[in-house]
């Protein structure tokens, strides 16, 4: 013991609490039983809300919401806040999808994805004999696709906005000219991508300062990129696709023996589709779809699983993880063969996700072993019918939702940032089969279905989701992560429906991840007790070396009991929920 202890003080304080324990203590018997296994509890707001991986993007949202904006003007402001706070997945040099829910009952998906280059072809990233050019389709200027970010968020706003558009764009402008203390999530995120950034002298000169690395607690300016904001600010998508920053852009990107033409940022196009849906038990399901594969595969699984109680299984118990695993593994067999950009190419979208086929595809799960993913063929419809990214999800007032991932692809693409923009271009062209049967930056193996074409979009795996019951919306969400974005959106989506977890404990609960190949399964440090990693092991599982984290889920959940939304954010990265 320590004699210099203030005794009286300390024995005065030990009845205090045991006092104010016995008479809370029945309290705790009052709450509801669950409580929460979350790092933070959900942030409830009887308004709107903001969920985003970056504090001061959350803020952006929340502010114009209060400024009487709605939920598309809020996207908006994030959208390019995002490209600010946080560059390596925030961006104008990218693209993305919004999904949209509006007050009135409507849905919309925006597709703003990348599209290839004109000069790129099914070839572009393999050498004389046909062996694929290593780091060509990740690296530097070759790797960029045509960006559509600032399109998409322009077709949002003159859809769905109400405030002016220079309105929406000023906190991001004076994010960038005023600048920002940076955290320590973003310090971390520069340390972990120093060599990507490192390569290109105006990523390094911005990013890195040329060796003098940021610090937690510096003030982040970024005078190019502001002077690019105040040219959309002003001018609109034009000054991006025709005006002064595409001349920059198109000039930066021809120096450093890249393809990207003023032809094609003038050719670029944001455009509708219709969401695809879908049921799971009671609920109906809103997601992204193609040229994302990530809302058919969420579908697919959703579907396999509809008969069973998963519940009953038990979280993260052995059979619990063995179902979603195996689940996974068929989901994304047919991935590799079966999807691509559907201005192109054929998705078979009604037989995949047929009941029958669904069914079928469950009844084959053995639930005491694991069957090898050389055994799954992906089925057969033939007779013709990425750290990385960024999510965040945004409620208003009104009920209109915006569910938006977004993406440079790789963390900060392809490193390069275009001279005198301030512009992080992404590497999306990775997403392409560079060569039927050779996995991509993911280890996903495609098919000829997503074979590089001008104009043409990349597969994406972005799975920004909605679900109503009953016609009402009651939780949107989404991830960043490549191919794991399907499977954090899957469990979330689980954990919240199916095993009633609130927002932040579904988010914080540890996530796996299984793609067919290479098989294996992933998972998250301290994510799978050893005991049961035996278990899944004697089933014929096999495990990865390294387990890490996946996944950033921004996400909304109707409370039932409050009857108000709550928002969770995967706090480690930093994320937050802002409140309107
Ligand atoms: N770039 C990651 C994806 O779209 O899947």
């Amino acid at each position: 013991m320590n004699d210099a202890l203030p005794r009286t003080g300390f024995f005065r304080s030990r009845i205090l609490t045991t006092l104010v324990l016995w008479i809370t203590f029945p309290l705790f018997l009052l709450q509801p039983s669950q409580g929460y296994g979350a790092s933070r509890a959900p942030v409830w707001g009887p308004r709107g809300l903001v969920a985003t991986v970056s504090p001061a993007a959350s803020e952006v949202g929340a502010s114009i919401l209060r400024q009487g904006g709605n939920a598309a003007d809020a996207a908006v402001a994030v959208g390019f806040a995002l490209a600010v706070t946080w560059p390596a997945a925030g961006n104008l040099g990218g693209g993305g999808f919004a999904l949209v829910r509006s007050q009135d009952g409507k849905s919309n998906f925006i597709d703003y994805r990348e599209t290839a280059p004109a000069a790129a072809d099914k070839n572009f990233y393999l050498d004389a004999k046909g062996e694929i050019i290593p780091g060509a389709s990740t690296r530097g200027f070759r790797a960029i696709a045509t960006p559509g970010t600032v399109a998409g968020m322009a077709l949002l706003h003159k859809k769905y906005g109400k405030l002016p558009w220079k309105k929406v764009i000023e906190p991001a402008r004076r994010l960038a000219v005023e600048g920002f203390i940076v955290d320590q999530s973003f310090v971390s995120m520069l340390e972990s991508h120093k060599e990507r950034l490192e390569k290109f002298p105006v990523s390094r000169r911005i990013f890195l300062k040329n060796g003098k690395d940021l610090k937690v607690g510096d003030r982040f300016v970024q005078t190019d990129l502001g002077w690019s904001l105040t040219q959309i600010q002003k001018s609109g998508e034009s000054a991006f696709y025709s005006g002064t920053i595409a001349k920059r852009m198109v000039a930066a990107i021809k120096k450093g023996g890249g393809v990207i033409t003023l032809d094609d940022l003038k050719n670029y196009k944001a455009v509708e589709r219709a969401p695809l849906e879908g049921r799971y038990k009671n609920y109906q399901i809103l997601t992204a779809p193609p040229p994302s594969s990530g809302g058919a595969l969420l579908l697919a699984m959703l579907g396999m699983l509809e008969k069973d109680d998963v519940q009953a299984l038990g979280f993260g118990s052995a059979a619990y993880n063995h179902l979603l695993v195996e689940t996974m593994k068929r989901a994304f067999a047919d991935r590799s063969e079966w999807f691509g950009d559907p201005d192109f190419v054929q998705n078979p979208l009604k037989k995949f996700l047929a009941p029958d086929y669904l069914a079928k595809r469950r009844a084959n799960i053995n639930m005491s072993k694991a069957t090898p993913s050389q055994e799954i063929k992906p089925g057969d419809f033939s007779d013709k019918e990425s750290q990385d990214t960024t999510h965040y999800t945004i409620v208003d007032a009104q009920g209109m939702i915006i569910s938006n991932t977004y993406t440079l692809n790789g963390s900060f693409g392809s490193g390069v940032t275009a001279e005198g923009t301030g512009i992080l271009m992404n590497n999306e062209m990775d997403d392409f089969s560079s060569k039927p049967g050779s996995p991509n930056m993911y280890g996903l193996l495609q098919s000829d279905r997503n074979a590089i074409a001008p104009k043409k979009r990349p597969l994406s795996s972005m799975t920004p989701t909605i679900v109503l019951e009953g016609g009402k919306p009651i939780l949107a969400l989404g991830s960043p992560g490549g191919p794991t974005i399907i499977n954090s959106v899957f469990q979330v989506t689980l954990n919240t429906l199916a095993l009633g977890m609130d927002i932040q404990t579904a988010i914080d609960a540890p996530k796996l991840h299984h793609q067919w190949m290479p098989d294996r399964i992933l998972s998250e440090p301290w994510g799978v007790n050893p005991d049961t990693k035996k278990i899944m092991q004697s089933m014929g599982h096999n495990f990865g070396d390294r387990s890490f984290h996946f996944g950033d889920v921004q996400a909304v959940l109707y409370d039932k009991e409050r009857k108000q939304w709550s928002g969770g954010s995967d706090s480690r990265h930093g994320g937050s929920v802002a409140v309107e």
